[in-house]
């Protein structure tokens, strides 16, 4: 995964002479991680960041995680390659004088581009003019991830108010003209071409479009629609209006169902490819180092209701410094250790997601009471294969009950294997060492909560390669309930959104959904009631992706 000669030579050598030895001694060069192995007891601190910063790594650029939490809380610097196309639906063909807002998918430009006349029944207007742009050298880009193309006032655009005003500004809620040309003007100096954000799906904030960009084609449609607004934004507090004849809102659904169509293409794993992100140079105001001020209000407060609002000015001022840093090419922060962060999170992702789900799975559907033990042991198995390959040949359980230090060196390399290398170098910068900090403390506790689980089965006598002397005579049910109840805390603590989907699976004719600005926002007045329908914390359900269509 890291190519060996960016090792410094002597951990290459210890490396090396690892693989031909089968002896498992502890390595030499241990990461420098904090805190004692003995305690498999101890569990994270509640204003530990590490699975907030995990998961939204795991997630940027990805539609359906930053659907479901909407408060970004992250920006990242990238770029977009050359050739890519950008779409842009207007009142005429010619390109735009000013910022202006860019879909990456059709789907999610179409809707703008509309026909005035079909309302009017003005057959001089029938059409609208939809615009093809291609890029023509790098555009350096800002990422805010979360909805941050959404305009609510609870939290959305809090990470641009920051960057752009120094503080959260809920009566800009609507300003998206004063928004992009601020935005605009206060990335000039740093070379920002655009800003990356995302509602239905993701949108590209373009600062000139006479720069880096050239015209492929301005097309001249059949429009679809009367308002050069997308669906329900006629207003967003209000139902659409009943004037509205019956055949333009059979086109209205069809119209927001292909503008999720186009979100949904990014829902998972690896996102939004168009958009390339140097994450190196991440800023998040979920680092605790950076941004200390924010850790009492989080305390007691889901991660849905995570806001900015109540940052300190030194706070915003040190990120704002930090971003500066990280875009500005003279900077030495501005270079990277060149480790693919991306992928030594997925890494993770993909070792544990289907496992747990899996071990969670099998904790919650117990058989009969015959057939109990026989299920621990299979619960049990499951344990050592995770484990496995941090079992060194000739670890003994203690004799002694209740001491579990015995399993330290299992935790230990479970825990640290995956970054040991990356703790030995050198040229790691500011963004890099919280990545590996997020990384470092979501591997402890996944390990700390598999391997405890697994010790405890151990000295209950339940493991096939432990048959132990002296096994505790523990009820396998009392087990099993007490696995479960670690596994839940584990999956709650991680919360990853890979986790999140319609069970059962939808149809074919059905796309799985999260609720979705704006369309949420034509029944804002029942929801609040409605258990059915939580905008707020939004939940996956399946929904018609043809005609008769359902609310979104
Ligand atoms: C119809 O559309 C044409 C072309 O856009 C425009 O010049 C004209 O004013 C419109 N007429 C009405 C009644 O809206
Ligand atoms: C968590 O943060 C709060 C507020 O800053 C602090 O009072 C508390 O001691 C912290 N808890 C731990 C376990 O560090
Ligand atoms: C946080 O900010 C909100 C909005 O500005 C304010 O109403 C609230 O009192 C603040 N909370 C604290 C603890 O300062």
């Amino acid at each position: 995964m890291l190519p060996i000669q960016t090792l410094p030579a002597v951990f290459a050598a210890t490396l090396v002479s690892g693989l031909s030895t089968s002896s498992q001694i502890p390595l030499q060069y241990a990461p420098k991680i904090d805190g004692a192995w003995e305690n498999l007891g101890l569990k994270p601190s509640p204003n530990d960041t590490a699975p907030l910063i995990f998961d939204t790594v795991n997630s940027l650029l990805q539609h359906w995680p930053n659907t479901r939490y909407r408060n970004g809380h992250t920006v990242v610097p990238g770029t977009i390659p050359i050739g890519t196309l950008l779409y842009h639906g207007r009142a005429d063909s010619s390109l735009p004088d000013a910022p202006d807002w860019t879909a990456v998918d059709p789907e999610h430009s179409f809707p703008f581009c509309g026909s005035p006349g079909l309302l009017n029944g003005n057959a001089s207007a029938p059409g609208c003019w939809h615009l093809t742009i291609a890029v023509t050298r790098p555009l350096k880009v800002l990422y805010f991830d979360g909805s941050s193309a959404v305009n609510m006032k609870f939290g959305t655009l809090d990470s641009q108010d920051l960057l752009l005003w120094g503080e959260v500004r809920p009566d800009m809620w609507l300003a998206e003209r004063k928004r992009i040309d601020g935005l605009c003007a206060w990335g000039k100096q740093l070379g920002v071409d655009a800003y990356v954000r995302m509602e239905m799906d993701f949108e590209v904030m373009l600062c000139d479009f006479h720069s880096g960009v050239k015209l492929v084609s301005a097309d001249y449609l059949t429009g679809w629609w009367p308002s050069r607004m997308p669906p329900p934004a006629f207003d967003l507090s209000a139902p659409p209006p009943a004037s509205i004849p019956e055949d333009l809102r059979r086109i209205m659904e069809i119209v927001s169902l292909e503008t999720v169509r186009g979100g949904s293409w990014h829902n998972r794993y690896p996102g939004d490819t168009r958009i390339s992100l140097d994450l190196s140079k991440l800023v998040s105001f979920y680092d605790t180092e950076l941004v200390p001020s924010l850790i009492p209000h989080r305390t007691q407060t889901e991660r849905w209701d995570h806001r900015l609002q109540n940052i300190s000015t030194e706070d915003v001022e040190a990120v704002t410094a930090r971003v500066r840093a990280v875009l500005s090419d003279e900077e030495s922060e501005s270079v990277g250790s060149g480790v693919d962060w991306k992928t030594l999170y997925r890494v993770v992702v993909d070792r544990y997601a289907d496992r747990l789900e899996l071990l969670q799975h099998l904790l919650h559907t117990l058989p009969p009471s015959t057939e109990i033990e026989q299920h621990a042991r299979t619960v049990q198995m499951q344990l050592r294969i995770m484990l496995a390959v941090y079992i060194p040949a000739g670890l003994r359980p203690s004799e002694n009950e209740g001491d579990s230090t015995w399993a330290a060196p299992v935790w230990r390399a479970c825990a640290t294997r995956h970054t040991a290398p990356i703790h030995e170098l050198l040229s790691l910068i500011p963004s890099e060492r919280t990545l590996l900090n997020a990384l470092d403390g979501t591997q402890r506790e996944i390990c700390r909560v598999v391997v405890g689980m697994w010790e405890r089965g151990v000295r209950a006598g339940l493991d096939m390669l432990f048959p132990s002397e002296s096994p505790v005579a523990l009820d396998p049910g009392v087990i099993l309930r007490k696995w479960k109840r670690d596994a839940d805390a584990l999956v709650t603590w991680l919360d990853w959104s890979v986790w999140v989907k319609c069970l059962p699976a939808c149809g074919p004719e059905e796309m799985c959904y999260l609720p979705t600005w704006p369309y949420f926002f034509r029944r804002l007045d029942d929801s609040e009631d409605d258990p059915e329908f939580s905008w707020k914390r939004p939940q996956p359900r399946c929904v018609r992706q043809v005609a008769p269509y359902e609310r979104l």
